[in-house]
C-alpha cells in the first residue's frame, strides 16, 4: 500500500522563495526512506507538505490510499519538524510526551505506559518534570522525537532525529528507529548527513535544491560520489575509504565484517 502518493508538488515561501517544485514522490507502507540533500535543498519544506503542516501552492498529496486529508489521518502519521520547539509547548516534559495519545483519547494508563516506556529509551526519565524551554539542545531534540513516537503511528516523518545528539543517544535513536521499522512503521527522515543515512535507510531520494536529483536505494546513491558532489555532499568516510571494494561496505559494521573475511581468504574447512 501506498502510504504516502505526492505528485507535483510545488511551494514557495511568502517571499518568494521557491522552495520546492515538480516533486513526485510515493512512500510505501515499511520503507525506510532519506530525504538527503545539502542546506536549502527543500528536505523541510518537503517533508512538512507530506506531513499535511504545509498546503502546497500546486500538486497533491494522497494518504494510504484513501484521503487527502491530512488531519483525517493525524493517529496515523506523526510528524517531527527540524526545530524542536515547535513539538514542546506543555508546562513539562511530561505533559508533551503525553500530549499526542491524549489528543487520541487513550486510557490514562495506556498513555503512562508509552510516556515511561519512551522517556526510558530516549534517556529522558530523569527530564520529565522540568519545562522543555529549559532543556539542551540535544535534549529538545529528544523530547521532540519522544513527543512524535508515542503517538505510535504507522508513518513516522523525522526532520533531523539526531542533530545535536550525543553518540550514545544518537545510537539508541538509531536502534529505536530499526525497532519500529521492524515491527512495520513506515519512515522518512531527512537528513544532510551522509552518515547516518545507511543506518536509517534502504531508499534515498536525493535533493539538491531543483528538485530531486535522484531516487534509489541507498547503496546505489550513497555510493556514487559524483552525484553526492554534484549536491555538495560526500558519501560516508567508510564508503570513501573502501571505494575500490566491490560491494562497498556502507556502515563500520559492514566494513569490519569484510575486514574479519576478506574475499582472497578461503574458508575451505
Ligand atoms: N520561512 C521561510 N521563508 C522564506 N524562505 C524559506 C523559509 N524557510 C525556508 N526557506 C527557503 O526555502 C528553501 C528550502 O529550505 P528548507 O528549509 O526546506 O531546506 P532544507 O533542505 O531543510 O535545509 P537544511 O539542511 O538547512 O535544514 C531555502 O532556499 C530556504 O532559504
Ligand atoms: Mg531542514
Amino acid at each position: 500500500m501506498n502510504v504516502i502518493e505526492a505528485s507535483g508538488l510545488r511551494y514557495a515561501y511568502p517571499d518568494g522563495t521557491l522552495a520546492i517544485d515538480g516533486v513526485d514522490v510515493t512512500i510505501e507502507a515499511g520503507e525506510r526512506v532519506a530525504l538527503v540533500g545539502p542546506n536549502g535543498a527543500g528536505k523541510s519544506t518537503l517533508l512538512q507538505v507530506l506531513g499535511g503542516l504545509v498546503e502546497p501552492d500546486s500538486g497533491t498529496v494522497r494518504y494510504f490510499e484513501e484521503t487527502e486529508d491530512a488531519d483525517a489521518v493525524r493517529d496515523r502519521l506523526s510528524v517531527a519538524t527540524q526545530d524542536p520547539s515547535d513539538y514542546l509547548f506543555n508546562p513539562t516534559v511530561e505533559e508533551d510526551l503525553a500530549y499526542g495519545p491524549g489528543q487520541l483519547s487513550l486510557p490514562r494508563s495506556e498513555i503512562d505506559r508509552r510516556v515511561d516506556r519512551i522517556a526510558e529509551r530516549l534517556d529522558l526519565a530523569d527530564l520529565r518534570s522540568k519545562p522543555p524551554f529549559r532543556l539542551s539542545g540535544g535534549e529538545k531534540r529528544r523530547a521532540a522525537l519522544a513527543s512524535a513516537l508515542t503517538v505510535e503511528p504507522d508513518v513516522l516523518l523525522l526532520d533531523e532525529p539526531v542533530s545535536n545528539v550525543d553518540a550514545a543517544n544518537r545510537a539508541a535513536i538509531v536502534e529505536l528507529l530499526s525497532e519500529l521499522s521492524a515491527a512495520g512503521t513506515t519512515l522518512v527522515i531527512s537528513t544532510p548527513e551522509t552518515e547516518l543515512v545507511p543506518r536509517v535507510a534502504d531508499r534515498v531520494v536525493l535533493l539538491d535544491g531543483d528538485g530531486i536529483a535522484a531516487d534509489g536505494p541507498t547503496r546505489e546513491v550513497m555510493t556514487d560520489a559524483a552525484l553526492l558532489a554534484d549536491c555538495d555532499l560526500r558519501p560516508p568516510q567508510v564508503v570513501r575509504l573502501f571505494a575500490d571494494e566491490e560491494p562497498v561496505p556502507l556502515t563500520v559494521e559492514e566494513a569490519k565484517e569484510r575486514l574479519r573475511s576478506p574475499d582472497d581468504i578461503s574458508d575451505g574447512e
